[in-house]
């Protein structure tokens, strides 16, 4: 496994549609191992492969409070096929826009449908963070992020702020 550099924003990979991922074979094996090492050494608990700048749609995610009740998912293509009516309201934040936390309302419960590290279909039924985090990752993979959800004005104030940062990192 290898720790993969976190893509920030406004790298404009972050907004891309990812692409589906047709075989699953060891090169995505690979790749998730890397999303959950990058992931846990964060730390953070969900990760999708666009972040490392990979625009295929592969997320990891585990929401476990200690290290000794890990529990990591690599879901491969996810696809929300059931949400229900009652919302939520998690204040989410992002490993590629940090120290910004955003509420946000989602559907509190739903099921998704993946493929798994061995290109086995799987569905699962997930509630509260976990909820939560399949939303937010799979967002990433169309190219949505937290901030889509402030509000203009917001928005405008935190990429402004990324984008000078950004500038300061490439030492322009
Ligand atoms: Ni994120």
């Amino acid at each position: 496994m290898a720790k993969r550099e976190i893509i920030l924003l406004p790298d404009p990979v972050l907004r891309l549609v990812a692409e589906p991922i047709a075989i699953v074979d060891d090169g995505v094996r690979k790749l998730a191992s890397d999303m959950l090492e990058t992931m846990y050494a964060a730390p953070g608990v969900g990760l999708a492969a666009p972040q490392i700048g990979v625009s295929r749609r592969l997320i990891v995610l585990d929401v476990s409070e200690t290290d000794e009740d890990k529990q990591p998912y690599v879901m491969i293509n996810p696809r929300i096929v059931k949400r229900s009516d009652a919302p939520n309201v998690h204040e989410e934040g992002c490993l590629s826009i940090p120290d910004v936390r955003v509420e946000i309302e989602r559907p509190a419960e739903v099921v998704v449908a993946y493929l798994d590290r061995d290109g086995k279909p799987q569905e699962l039924a997930a509630s509260a963070l976990l909820a939560t985090c399949i939303q937010h990752e799979i967002d990433h993979l169309d190219g949505r992020l937290l901030i889509d959800y402030m509000s203009r004005l917001k928005r405008d104030m935190v990429v402004r702020r990324f984008k000078k940062l950004a500038r300061e990192r490439a030492g322009v």
